[in-house]
């Protein structure tokens, strides 16, 4: 692709119609995570095309084991930052575990505030056939969703683990129904996680909405991945995540030579000093 090409699409938001555009173009698109303005910013600088203000800010900035913890109120604070930081990308808010599993009404109530007082231009959520009839209701009130479907962390304690799903017929059905329910609720797009590679290319092959796969083989129309594990923040990340470059080593690397040169009263010297 020229620059030319690249700038010019750069200056373009991107909206759940040119993502539709882009599956039946076969043109492959990109969602990373993003908690905060800086990192928005370089990866909306980047051409990404979606940010995800995840809840997996439970365990990367918080620091819990799963993200259950994460409340509405801190998706939003994060949304805000990220929103702050986009130009072109599409800021997708995660609607985190307990807002809106108890019902329609609760779903759209939360969907609203992430558009309403964080920014976001669509809201995304976990579950297929479960959670169908709130899909609908917030794509009534006019707010994107985009599905989750496969390995869903907020069932973590209904899975019995982080465990990769759709494996046999049965795995393997579920799945596909999850996946149907969330496009015939009216979704735009749907994440597929943790599921065989061969299960990720007939699901992306059978639906019309554009499927964006972590862990879920190259036949998705997107990829996401976590912004921690693919820039080297994190501690072992799964084996499907490619790392693209060593940032908590150098940022360690630079916090070592900092202490060394404060310790040896090497900084700050006359170049880093007001006069
Ligand atoms: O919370 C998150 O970061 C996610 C991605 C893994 C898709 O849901």
């Amino acid at each position: 692709m020229s620059t030319v090409t690249a700038s010019a699409r750069r200056e373009h938001r991107i909206t759940v119609q040119s993502l539709a555009q882009r599956k039946e173009r076969g043109d492959p698109f990109t969602m990373l995570t993003a908690y905060d303005f800086t990192f928005a910013r370089i990866f909306d600088g980047a051409g990404i095309d979606l940010l995800l203000v995840g809840d997996s800010l439970g365990n990367v900035v918080q620091g819990h084991d799963t993200t259950l913890p994460v409340t509405l109120d801190e998706v939003l604070y994060h949304t805000r930052m990220v929103a702050r930081g986009a130009n072109r990308a599409l800021v997708v808010a995660d609607l985190p575990f307990g807002s809106y599993q108890v019902g329609p009404e609760d779903a759209v109530r939360s969907a609203i505030r992430c558009v309403k007082e964080a920014g976001a231009q669509a809201v995304k959520l976990e579950g297929g056939t479960t959670v169908a009839s709130s899909i609908e209701r917030i794509v009534r009130a006019q707010v994107p969703v985009m599905g989750h479907v496969g390995l869903t962390p907020q069932s973590v304690n209904a899975m019995g683990g982080y465990r990769v799903q759709g494996r046999g017929e049965a795995g393997r059905a579920q799945v596909l129904e999850d996946a149907r329910a969330v496009q015939e609720a009216g979704a735009f797009a749907v994440v597929l996680e943790g599921i065989p590679a061969d299960l990720g290319t007939e699901i992306s092959a059978e639906l019309c909405i554009p499927t964006i796969g972590i862990g879920a083989g190259p036949g998705c129309d997107g990829q996401v991945l976590v912004m921690h594990d693919m820039l080297g923040l994190g501690d072992s990340p799964p084996s499907f995540v490619k790392q693209y470059a060593p940032l908590g080593a150098l940022a360690a690397e630079a916090a070592k030579a900092f202490a060394e040169e404060v310790e040896n009263r090497k900084f700050p010297d006359s170049m880093h000093s007001y006069r």
